[in-house]
């Protein structure tokens, strides 16, 4: 597996700097941003000794999805600022690789296009001011085979980022590439999510399309609570890759009061920073059940399309094995709490 940085710099030859700043970069001072990875990397590892790990089981099973291991791929904007197939090749990748793709709304292929290539896959909602607008999209979700919505509620406005200080202006973007699920808005409507979004839209999410609604974006116990009172199926630890509130907490220091709020009800999962099979373990240890990638996938769709995407995830599921092995730990239900020093 290239290591992230090597992969962050080949897509980083490939990409116009205004596109590379707009993945890479974070809100504010991006103190979140760089806290995410370090955080991980605070965590250490007690490994086993002398189990046989000959063979180790990757595989695993999310809300009635098997998949070849527990990293999935999380929703990020405008594919087609990586790659010319886009969302397309993203989810083909995805596919080839037994993962699960998590498609934004403001993908810039239709959702419908999208489905026709992908494995399993959940659709990302962002609420819009206009409800029946987002009604419409969940239910063409629904309809073209999504198997649960992300409902991601860290943005009730999108957060200012320091390195492309006026937002999405200025990408090279088609109106059509921007506005690929919401095809009639004007670019400014599409951009006013709703910041009265509230607990009460995960149960209507799920009376609008009858599936199950995760939340993204949970960082904090009594959150998780709340949104499992409101019928939530999951909930994502997620600071949105350092990209909304800067100064919030890392995930890897957030993750344990949400799992523990969560009381094994739901499945937890985490993003943020997580770049190596030793970070899916760690992520694994602290409880959660899968993780997500946001930029690494990005970078391996500008430097390889749908093999690039596939490679990755194919590279960290082979990481992660490794990880485990090194651990001695020969399936993903050996992993526990007890796989973590305590903290220096
Ligand atoms: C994102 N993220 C995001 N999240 C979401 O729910 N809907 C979206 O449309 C986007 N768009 C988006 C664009 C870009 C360029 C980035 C980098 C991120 C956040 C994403 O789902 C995820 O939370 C983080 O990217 C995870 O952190 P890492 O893996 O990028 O460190």
């Amino acid at each position: 597996m290239l290591p992230y940085e090597a992969l962050e710099a080949r897509a980083r030859e490939r990409l116009p700097q205004v596109v590379f700043d707009y993945f890479a970069g974070g809100s504010g001072e991006e103190s979140t941003l760089a806290d995410n990875a370090a955080a991980w990397a605070r965590l250490r590892l007690r490994p086993r000794i002398l189990r046989d790990v000959s063979s180790v089981d990757t595989s695993t099973e999310l809300l009635g999805s098997p998949l070849s291991s527990p990293i999935l791929v999380a929703p990020t904007a405008f594919h087609s600022l990586a790659h010319p197939d886009a969302e397309l090749a993203t989810a083909q990748g995805t596919r080839d690789a037994g993962s699960l793709l998590v498609l934004s709304s403001r993908s810039s292929r239709r959702l419908e296009d999208v489905a026709s290539r992908a494995g399993p896959w959940w659709f990302q909602v962002y609420v819009f001011r206009d409800r029946s607008l987002t009604r419409d999209l969940v239910q063409r979700a629904r309809a073209s085979g999504a198997r649960a919505l992300v409902l991601t509620a860290d943005t009730p406005y999108v957060g200012r980022k320091r390195r492309t200080q006026r937002g999405d202006v200025g990408l090279p973007l088609s109106d059509e590439d921007f506005l690929a699920n919401l095809a009639g808005l004007t670019r400014r409507e599409l951009a006013e999510q709703a910041p009265d979004v509230t607990f009460e839209d995960i149960s209507r999410l799920h009376a609008d399309s009858g599936l199950p609604v995760l939340v993204k974006g949970v960082l904090r116990a009594d959150d998780a609570r709340e949104a499992l009172r409101h019928g939530a199926a999951g909930l994502i630890v997620s600071n949105h890759g350092g990209r909304q509130l800067d100064g919030a907490l890392a995930t890897a220091d957030a993750l344990p009061e949400v799992v523990e709020a969560a009381e094994g009800r739901v499945p937890v999962l985490v993003d943020g920073g997580v770049r190596s099979g030793r970070d899916v373990l760690r992520a694994l240890a602290l409880g959660a059940r899968a993780v997500l990638l946001g930029r690494p996938v990005l970078w391996a769709l500008a430097t390889g399309g749908a093999d690039g995407v596939r490679e990755l995830l194919e590279g960290l599921r082979e990481d992660t094995a490794h990880a485990l092995a090194l651990a001695g730990l020969p399936r993903l239900s050996s992993v526990g709490p007890d796989v973590l020093a305590p903290p220096r």
